[in-house]
């Protein structure tokens, strides 16, 4: 009996990942009020509901994009709750051939909501499927082979797609062009971060001193799974070390152990500004270039280190590829080449 217990249990998620999950769904706001941030989606996607409710149609299908982190997957779920449809949910990758995708959209019922994450990783083949599906709620089925083959089209419920994607550029124009709602997910400001926090910490009964809130909204790059994460982590340090409150000395300590710097930029993000300024002369070098100089693949970093080295104004993207600003060499604390300092301070 033991044995089959540990048997299920490894060849389950490992149990980290598994724990970080349960921790994500625990603090996951569930109404568009619980949602912080994105003003201007919500209000859009508000109207465009109860529009939709007030013609009793179902709503437009809605694409979700941007960085890791920023509640693509919450929204989604909010969207299905304030609908009061049923949610079905899968990925792009879980969907392997074109029947099972279609045996999911013919299960489905009237003003349903099926939430496909990563959705630009659909096979082809099952992407085209989603083609009429989207536009004119009918797929077509081939059944049997060869001369005797016969089509054979298939009603669909009218059910509303969410897409939600880090790649935005990775999808197809064919499926981009059939969502009537595209929305583009960025990165919080610092209040909403803190209000993400606070949230989360009365959640999770955690005392909170006003300052090491400021301050840890600070470096939580502008993310609300990464501002969470923190806060655990720092919960974590304040039960071994301290009184169980969160205080400077708690977050100080935590940082320096996640070595995560003023800005909220980790080891791994200073080792991408880092390589581009010492091996590459600060660029403009392109992606591949940075993916073998740092040991990361490309996709992680044009998905999660560059778009906030950006929007922090330390790495600019230009027509010859990445090059370090000169808040980029500052923030290193490396002089930037003469003909690019300036007035900066
Ligand atoms: N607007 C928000 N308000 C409060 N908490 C949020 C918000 N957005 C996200 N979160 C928190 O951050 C966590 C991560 O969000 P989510 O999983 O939705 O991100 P995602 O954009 O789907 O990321 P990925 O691209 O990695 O799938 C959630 O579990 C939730 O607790
Ligand atoms: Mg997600």
């Amino acid at each position: 009996m033991i044995e089959r217990q540990e048997e299920l249990i490894e060849s389950e998620v490992p149990e980290e990942i598994a724990q970080e999950e349960v921790f994500e769904l625990s603090l996951r706001p569930k109404s568009f009020d619980q949602y912080i941030g994105q003003e201007q989606i919500k209000k859009a996607l508000k109207v465009a509901i109860s529009a939709a409710q007030k013609r009793n149609e179902s709503l437009d299908h809605i694409l979700l994009y941007g960085p890791p982190g920023l509640g693509k997957t919450t929204l989604a779920h909010v969207i299905a709750n304030e609908l009061k449809g049923n949610l079905k949910v899968t990925s792009g990758p879980a969907v392997e051939r074109a029947a099972d995708l279609a045996s999911m959209l013919t299960s489905l019922e009237d003003g349903d909501i099926l939430f496909i994450d990563e959705i630009h990783r659909l096979p082809r083949s099952v992407e085209e499927i989603l083609y009429s599906a989207m536009e004119d709620y009918v797929i077509d089925i081939v059944l049997g082979k060869g001369p005797s083959a016969q089509n054979l089209r298939l009603d669909l419920p009218k059910f509303t797609l969410i897409g939600a994607t880090t790649r935005f550029g990775a999808l197809s124009s064919p499926l981009r062009d059939r969502f009537g709602i595209v929305n583009r997910l960025d990165y919080y400001k610092e209040d909403e971060i803190e209000k993400i926090i606070n949230r989360s910490a009365k959640l999770l009964e955690i005392k909170l001193q006003k300052n090491a809130l400021e301050q840890m909204s600070k470096r939580s790059r502008l993310t609300p799974r990464i501002a969470n994460r923190l806060l655990k982590r720092v919960r974590d340090w304040a039960q071994v070390h301290g009184d169980n409150t969160i205080n400077d000395e708690a977050l100080n300590e935590t940082l320096s152990i996640l070595e995560i710097d003023q800005k909220g930029l980790d080891a791994s993000d200073r080792r991408v500004l880092d390589a581009i300024i010492n091996k590459y002369n600060g660029g403009p070098v392109g992606v591949s270039a940075i993916a073998a100089a740092t040991g990361e693949e490309r996709q992680t970093i044009e998905d999660v280190y560059e778009p906030f080295l950006i929007q922090l104004g330390f790495l600019e993207r230009t027509s010859r590829g990445r090059k370090v600003t000169e808040r980029g060499y500052l923030h290193l604390g490396v002089e930037p080449p003469k003909d690019m300092q300036s007035t900066l301070v």
